[in-house]
């Protein structure tokens, strides 16, 4: 609004600015003259010019009638339609102007009569000589200067105007009242050739004087008279007085007239009256200039008078041009200053303007900064309540989750313990057997519905990670269908597997498929009546990059308009009456779409989940491809109902205290699950168990065979203890399995660098963990056997050693080789260089390579003694001392107990 109002006001300024430069309107005065030929009228007009001159506000138009009676009376109809503020007339004749002249009078114009007067008396005012004076004039001229009697030859002027008649009266009334003068012609000046004929005739009536009416006339019979020799026989009397040029008072100084009757023009009268009207002054209605007679005697005075009015004239006009300039420069400079003025004033209201903006902006910006500060305190308290609702959603959700995690231990137990329950003879034959698998069942789903909850919650939170393999889609799918075969034969439901490619490799996170197979295939179960058919079809398009794993079922179906919303998490179907936590199904999706795949559905005569994942792997990141899937493996306990519990191999035995046995060092807090591995174990291993306070002692203590050890233990981690225990020489060697409830990618990798050899997550079976003990003994056991065989290269066996092992070894043999002549060198002695106790050498020894480390130090002896018996002349004896043996019958019976042939017989058999 402010902004507007300046605007306005800067354009207002601009407009007085220009409004001002030129505010005075000019009075407009027209002058109608009649003739423009003569001296007499140019005289007239430059009079009016020079006066006007004088006034800058009067501003006058002089028209031109040149005699023209009509053109005189259009001029004047112009000026009144025009608006003229004065109009001045001198009227060619007194009649035909009367009418016009009325009109512009009744109009309220201002009418000045110049020189010859009208018919009417509606006019201003009139200004010029008395004519009747000027006839006076003359005639006193004549009287007064002839002695005898004198005729006068009078040559009047043309037409009808009243100077004519006038000067023709004025001139009687003096010479007709004179006896001695006489006027035997008078003729007007039309018949001027009378002048020739009259002065021809001068013999007979002399002529004295010429009386003409104006100047021009009387010079004009001046001329004629000089023709015929007569002229100084006659005084030439003229009407005028004009100066200049063969004009009256010129005529005069020569000697051509006698004398000029002076008869002003009224032009600068005239103005100086329109002027005074203009102005509202009153002014006469009759303004008669004054007239003289011109003669020899004064024509000189008057000649230099009006040299010097001219030239004052001249000096006036210089002085004008000067005064215009001035007022020119005057005016630019005003303008200037005006200009100034009003950049001045816009600049003192922009810079009021921009003060008050400013003033109202620091206004604004305090509010504003108010405002902010306000905005701030209720970011900061909400970002806080944020940060508590957080922390506390968090705090929740970790519970939660830690929750679930824990609840998994304990039905690791109840499963195990179930399982043992189907192999215990007074039960199987009971129907306690029902309950027992009942219990195992709803076990089975409670330990389902807990990881269906922590991989709902590992989606969200976006934690996963695959752990893609390659592997054989129909015998993947094979595996599966195996375990959902028993359900439709009770069912008698028409369960297939079909695959038109069986050779099928393609990359997957075995875990999550399986999860995504075990809950399609349990929906449809769920939905599939008894008699039904479910189908698994494997669909290869060989000219695709895909592969599509149809599950199809004869169920219920789902609604159309349902279809889109059965992947969303804990959706319940309409016609679903079955209990479900509902976001199975979402959870397939999800993990499908991890593998860059799709999950759709359709629902016609049954439902058809239809799975499609990529071959190849350039849809994989490098990080999600592992090459040792061994390692993890999640898939021990399926979400199934329906695994084939029977199968397992459990037996309740006696803890064996025997030194052919396996040892294992349990180490796990929860004395639940340590009770029952131990009871379990026991049967076949030697078991130590430790609730990882002393973990690290009772492994150096018993240097087990192998080590199962929990991550959650109540002072040192899992991991922590299982890197203290691959970072010791003594027990670097000893496979350890890490048992974990959690499954992540980071837990993964931390099993790994803590040197763990197989990672187990929660809840395990006791059959794969079974199994998992004996493949790493085997695996063991063979290495035993390598290094047996390949004594002499253990220091060179990198493939198969770690690298604690690898510098244990290089340590005794350098240590053995330099004490090979050394009968006195002895195991205490190796064990103290390597700085550690006998036993724990004899066990390393013996768990690294299967032998007594007396016996590695006697092979290698014997091993040297066979190479010196082959190579040098050495006697038995000597070799026998060269080898470290204390005596060379020692010597012979260790060597025949070895290589069954004496030294002596090995030499010469060579
Ligand atoms: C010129 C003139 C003058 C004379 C006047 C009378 O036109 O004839 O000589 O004095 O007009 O109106």
């Amino acid at each position: 609004m402010i902004k507007k109002n300046v605007l306005l006001f800067i354009v207002l300024a601009l407009c007085f600015l220009s409004c001002t430069k030129q505010n005075t309107e000019k009075h407009k005065v027209g002058f109608s003259q009649c003739i423009s030929k003569d001296d007499y009228r140019k005289a007239m007009d430059y009079e009016m010019m020079v006066e006007a001159s004088l006034h800058p506000e009067l501003e006058l138009t002089i028209f031109q009638a040149n005699g023209d009676i009509e053109a005189q009376k259009s001029h004047i109809q112009f000026m009144i339609n025009n608006d003229f503020d004065v109009i001045i007339i001198s009227p060619a004749q007194s009649d035909p102007l009367v009418e016009i002249i009325e009109t512009a009078f009744n109009k309220g114009i201002p009418i000045i009569i110049v020189d010859r007067k009208i018919n009417t008396d509606k006019y201003t005012a009139f200004v010029g000589a008395d004519n009747m004076e000027v006839g006076r004039n003359a005639g006193y001229f004549i009287a007064s200067s002839s002695i005898n009697n004198a005729n006068v030859l009078e040559i009047r002027g043309s037409g009808n105007a009243f100077p004519k008649m006038g000067r023709h009266l004025g001139f009687h009334e003096v010479v007709d009242n004179e006896p001695n003068i006489k006027v035997p012609y008078s003729f007007d000046v039309e018949d001027f050739e009378r002048v020739s004929q009259i002065l021809d005739s001068i013999h007979k009536t002399p002529i004295d004087y010429v009386y003409a009416f104006n100047d021009n006339i009387a010079y004009d019979a001046w001329k004629v008279a000089k023709e015929k020799g007569v002229e100084k026989r006659i005084n030439f009397i003229g009407v005028d007085g004009l100066s200049g040029l063969d004009n009256g008072i010129q005529l005069v100084q020569k000697g051509i007239l006698a004398a000029t009757i002076l008869y002003p023009t009224g032009g600068d009268e005239a103005i100086k009256i329109a002027m005074k009207i203009l102005q509202d002054e009153t002014v006469l209605k009759e303004n008669i200039l004054n007239t003289t007679v011109i003669d020899y005697r004064n024509a000189k005075i008057m000649e230099k008078q009006y040299e010097r009015i001219n030239k004052h004239q001249i000096d006036i006009e210089k002085q004008q041009s000067v005064i215009r300039e001035l007022e020119n420069t005057y005016s630019t400079q005003s303008n200037i200053l005006k200009w100034l003025a009003g950049l001045l004033i816009i600049s003192i209201l922009l810079a009021a303007y921009s003060i008050f903006s400013q003033y109202k902006l620091n206004k604004k910006k305090r509010t504003l900064e108010l405002q902010n500060k306000k905005i701030t305190v209720q970011r900061n308290q909400i970002k806080s309540i944020a940060k508590e609702v957080k922390k506390s959603n968090e705090a929740k959700t970790n519970f939660f989750t830690g929750l679930s995690h824990e609840f998994k231990t304990p039905i690791t137990l109840i499963l195990s313990s179930v399982e043992s329950m189907f192999e215990n003879k007074a039960i199987k034959e009971t129907k306690l057997s029902r309950d027992v698998a009942l219990i195992y069942n709803n076990s089975k789903r409670l330990l389902r519905l807990i990881n269906q909850l922590l991989d709902f919650r590992k989606i969200e939170d976006r934690k996963f990670t695959l752990k893609a393999s390659e592997v054989n889609l129909y015998e993947f799918s094979n595996h599966i269908f195996k375990d959902f075969e028993r359900e439709a034969e009770k069912r008698n439901i028409n369960f297939s597997l079909h695959a038109n490619n069986k050779d099928l490799k393609i990359y997957l996170d075995r875990d999550l498929i399986d999860k995504v197979y075990f809950n399609l295939l349990s929906n449809a179960f769920k939905f599939t009546p008894n008699n039904g058919t479910i189908s698994i079809n494997i669909v290869d398009n060989p000219e695709k990059d895909t592969v599509n794993i149809h599950f199809k079922d004869s169920g219920i179906g789902i609604p159309n308009k349902e279809l889109n919303s059965v992947f969303k998490a804990f959706y319940q179907g309409s016609n679903n009456n079955q209990s479900s936590s509902g976001i199975g199904l979402f959870l397939s999706k999800e993990f499908v779409e991890l593998h860059k795949g799709a999950l759709n559905v359709h629902s016609k005569h049954g439902t058809e989940f239809i799975v499609t994942l990529h071959k190849g792997s350039d849809h994989l990141k490098s990080e999600e491809i592992i090459y040792e899937p061994d390692m993890v493996d999640d898939s021990l306990i399926r979400y199934t109902d329906d695994v084939d519990y029977h199968e397992g191999n459990f037996t309740e035995t006696e803890t064996k205290d025997n030194e052919e046995h396996y040892s294992i060092l349990i180490i796990e807090d929860n004395l639940d699950l340590v009770t029952y591995l131990k009871g379990k174990l026991a049967a076949d291993y030697l078991v130590y168990t430790s609730d990882g306070t002393d973990a690290i002692d009772k492994a150096l203590e018993h240097i087990p065979d192998i080590i199962v050890c929990d991550v959650n233990l109540p002072e040192k981690s899992g991991f922590d203890i299982c890197k203290t225990l691959k970072n010791d020489l003594r027990t670097s060697h000893i496979p350890t399995i890490i048992l974990t409830a959690q499954s992540s990618k980071e837990s993964y990798i931390q099993g790994l660098q803590s040197g763990a050899d197989l990672y187990l997550t929660k809840p395990f079976s006791y059959a794969i963990l079974l199994q998992s003990i004996k493949s790493l003994l085997y695996n063991r056991e063979k290495l035993r056997y390598y290094y047996i065989n390949n004594i002499y290269r253990l220091d060179n066996s990198e493939d198969n050693f770690g690298p604690f092992e690898q510098n244990f070894i290089s340590n005794i043999n350098e240590l053995i080789h330099n004490n090979l002549d050394n009968s006195n060198f002895s195991v205490e002695q190796l064990a103290d260089e390597l700085n550690i106790s006998r036993i724990q050498l004899y066990r390393k020894m013996k768990a690294i390579s299967g032998i007594s480390i007396s016996d590695y130090i006697q092979n290698i002896r014997l091993e040297k003694a066979k190479v010196l018996l082959n190579e040098t002349t050495l006697t038995i004896s000597e070799v026998a001392y060269a080898t470290g043996f204390s005596s060379p019958s020692y010597f012979s019976t260790s060597f025949k107990n070895k290589y069954s042939k004496t030294p002596k017989a090995y030499r010469s058999n060579k």
